[in-house]
């Protein structure tokens, strides 16, 4: 696929990394100095390149929309016309400082996105990892005991494509419903960076919904 990073730091810069290196074509976008751009892309290898938002946008099947809140409207309007394309979204609605939802619980950042670009197929997906794991979680993806990885989504074709970027990236898709229920996903990411950066369990936290059989076998 042609995957456009709009957002080249700590999610973007290292998502796009995975992705290349699982033989996408990715480009990277939207950091402050087109030097960092470049090294992305070098350090990515062969199938990743640097470019502007809006050479990202138009040659994409997916684009990573993977700002600051406070950005999306910036990257979204130098993106241009993303009419049918898929918008995997890990951007937290939170406010300047990075201490609270600026909304919930009756809608949620990634609602509000697919309102502002109606024609596009948003999906909500890897905001509730700290992006510390992303790497080790692709290094030990031919493992068992994968991670789980909640997505949430209104378009059938657009969560199969998210589907397969996450379990490319080392995770273990786990379909949470449709996008309204991003309400209940993006608080839910605040709960993995309380674990990860406020208590001493340190941002390798990842998590696993396990299954309890209807037995009265032990398991
Ligand atoms: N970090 C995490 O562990 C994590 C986990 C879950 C969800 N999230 C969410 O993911 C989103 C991205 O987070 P992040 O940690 O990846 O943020 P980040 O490291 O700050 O990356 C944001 C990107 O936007 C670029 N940018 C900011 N202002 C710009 C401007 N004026 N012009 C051009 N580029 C600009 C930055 O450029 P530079 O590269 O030059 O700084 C950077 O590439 C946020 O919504 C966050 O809530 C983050």
């Amino acid at each position: 696929m042609r995957i456009g990073i709009l957002g080249s730091g700590l999610m973007g810069g290292k998502l796009g990394t995975l992705f290349a290196r699982a033989g996408h074509e990715v480009t990277f976008s939207y950091a402050r100095s087109e030097q960092k751009l470049q090294r992305l892309a070098r350090e990515a290898g062969g199938n990743a390149r640097a470019g502007t938002p809006a050479a990202a946008a138009s040659r994409a099947d997916a684009l990573l929309l993977a700002v600051h809140w406070s950005r999306v409207d910036d990257v979204l309007k130098q993106a241009g016309d993303v009419s049918g394309k898929v918008i995997v979204s890990c951007s937290l609605p939170m406010n300047a400082n990075d201490t609270a939802l600026v909304i919930g619980h009756t809608s949620s950042g990634a609602e509000a996105l697919a309102r502002k670009r109606r024609k596009a197929h948003v999906v909500a997906a890897f905001g509730t990892v700290p992006s510390e794991v992303l790497f080790g979680v692709y290094a030990a993806r031919n493992k068992a005991n994968r991670p789980d990885l909640v997505y949430c989504g209104d378009d059938a074709i657009a969560k199969k494509l998210a589907a397969r970027l996450i379990r490319e990236a080392g995770f273990e898709p786990v379909d949470a419903g449709p996008l309204r229920m991003v309400r209940y996903t993006e608080p839910f990411a605040l709960l993995v960076a309380q674990l990860a950066y406020e208590r001493k369990g340190g941002p390798e936290v990842a998590y696993r919904f396990q299954r309890y059989r209807k037995t009265n076998t032990r398991v």
